[in-house]
């Protein structure tokens, strides 16, 4: 099938790549005429497991091109997938700006019937407003044509994109239940078949609930985090151990084990937004929802847990302390530093006086880039950037770990112990056991382990 993948960002690069990887005739449309020479050069924007491969595989096979025109992109597919960015604005509701372009750039120049399909996450209503700005530029040509605006969200995790589009647990679609949503529905269900062979995966429904249903599985996993941090920070106060917990309430089938893993707090480039973007929609409806609005308080606040431990261990001036840091990536296998814990933690160390030596496994590079933009130069010559683990340990008084990189779940403690001016460890991702901590002679810092 001939697709258009309009934004090559993370969701775009991704979807479009797999979609080649089925068999599909994949065009992919991005503005930014940097991306799409590197993308044609055989470079890849993004870290992202396995996707290199799926994109230089597909590529030499013809099925993957890379354009900034927006004309031929129009043509190309008889599927529009837009996938660009819906940053927040000043008040956090989705900016769409860049959908409602990416929609009129569709609207100029097609001419036949064309599915154009919402795979950003967009508010309610977004179709709606898409299908407006196609008509208004099919209008201004006075030209007729019929076309189908559907909604499908990715439930894609960075690091592990790739196999979750190839082995996805769900298709969610909305579509209307007009004839041309009709044509859609058959486009989208021959373009999603290879995926439902064993088992139907495709949950049909209009529109508006299609888009709900990423802000709902977002924001309800958010609030299971926010959750299971505020039992972890209690934990601590009364001598409970939250991985205990966790097993002991995970065990129910209703409940669950995903994603009540207590920590340093969520970041990343989706739960913030959309947490956010969901308060707002309701807001501009009346209504406030107050479980959201204390998930995100609580994972603000929950970012600066571990600065607190610190502070609590060390005291308030840091002046003259050394910190290793291991992980700066909002989590692993990514080098995504959007909202990252390690921003918050980097700032309440380096205020406070501290120097620290940094190490994680791929985001070294845009760490560097963006706490330019967090922090004053004065910290910033703070910040020594360690060539490995092991490096950056030397003369620290402790070590604080951030993000679970498998790299970081078996070290060697002697090590840590020998290269640490005191053996300390305050693990922000609960990877280790109290118990062998003590045994090792290590004064170890969990979330919510302090019994
Ligand atoms: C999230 C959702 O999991 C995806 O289903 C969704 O498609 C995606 O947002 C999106 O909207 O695009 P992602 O942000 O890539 O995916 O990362 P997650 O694996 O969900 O982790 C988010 C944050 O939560 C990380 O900082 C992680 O460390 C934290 N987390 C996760 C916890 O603190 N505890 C947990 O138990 C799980």
């Amino acid at each position: 099938m001939k697709i258009t993948i309009i934004g090559t960002g993370y969701v775009g690069l991704v979807t479009g790549a797999c979609l080649a990887e089925l068999g599909n005739d994949v065009f992919c449309l991005d503005l930014d005429a940097k991306k799409i020479d590197l993308l044609n050069s055989g470079g890849i924007p993004i870290h992202e497991p396995g996707l290199e491969e799926v994109v230089a595989r597909n590529r030499a096979a013809g099925r993957l091109t890379f354009s900034t025109d927006v004309e031929a992109a129009a043509h190309h597919g008889v599927l529009q997938f837009i996938a660009v960015g819906t940053p927040p604005d000043e008040d956090g509701s989705a900016d769409l700006q860049y959908v409602l372009a990416a929609a009129r750039g569709i609207g100029r120049h097609m001419k036949e019937y064309k599915v154009i399909v919402d795979k950003s996450t967009v508010p309610v209503g977004t179709a709606e407003k898409v299908r407006a700005a196609i008509q208004a530029e099919l209008d201004l040509r006075a030209t007729y044509a019929t076309f189908s605006v559907a909604s499908n969200p990715e439930f894609l995790k960075e690091g592990a994109a790739v196999e979750d589009f190839m082995r996805p647990d769900r298709i969610v679609i909305g579509v209307d239940a007009t004839p041309e949503g009709e044509r859609a529905r058959d486009l989208l269900r021959s373009l999603y078949a290879p995926f439902n062979r064993n088992r139907e995966r495709t949950y049909w429904m209009d529109v508006r609930s299609a888009e709900f249903t990423k802000y709902a599985a977002n924001a309800m996993l958010a609030t299971r985090i926010s959750f299971m941090n505020e039992l972890a920070n209690l934990a601590d106060k009364v001598g409970v151990d939250i991985e205990a917990v966790r097993r002991g309430v995970g065990s129910d089938p209703r409940i669950g084990y995903s994603f009540l893993y207590a920590g340093c707090g969520y970041g990343g480039s989706c739960f913030p937004k959309d947490v956010q973007a969901l308060e707002r929609t309701a807001r501009h409806h009346d209504q406030e929802l107050l479980i959201l609005r204390a998930v995100e308080a609580v994972n603000d606040r929950q970012k600066h847990i571990l600065g607190n431990k610190i502070v609590k261990r060390f005291g308030n001036d840091l002046a003259g302390r050394h910190f290793a840091i291991w992980g700066l990536a909002f989590k692993p296998n990514t080098d995504d530093m959007r909202e990252a814990s390690a921003r918050v933690l980097l700032a309440d160390l380096l205020s406070r006086g501290a120097t620290v030596a940094v190490y994680d496994p791929v985001a070294m590079a845009e760490a560097q880039r963006v706490l330019q933009l967090d922090l004053t130069s004065a910290q910033l010559a703070n910040i020594r950037y360690a060539e490995n683990p092991s490096d950056a340990l030397v003369d620290a008084d402790a070590l604080v770990i951030v993000t679970e990189w498998k790299a970081f779940r078996s070290p060697d403690f002697e090590l840590i112990k020998k290269r640490l001016k005191q053996p300390v460890i305050f693990d922000g991702r609960n990877l280790y056991e109290p118990d062998t901590m003590f045994d090792a002679g290590i004064e170890y810092h969990g979330i919510g382990r302090s019994l």
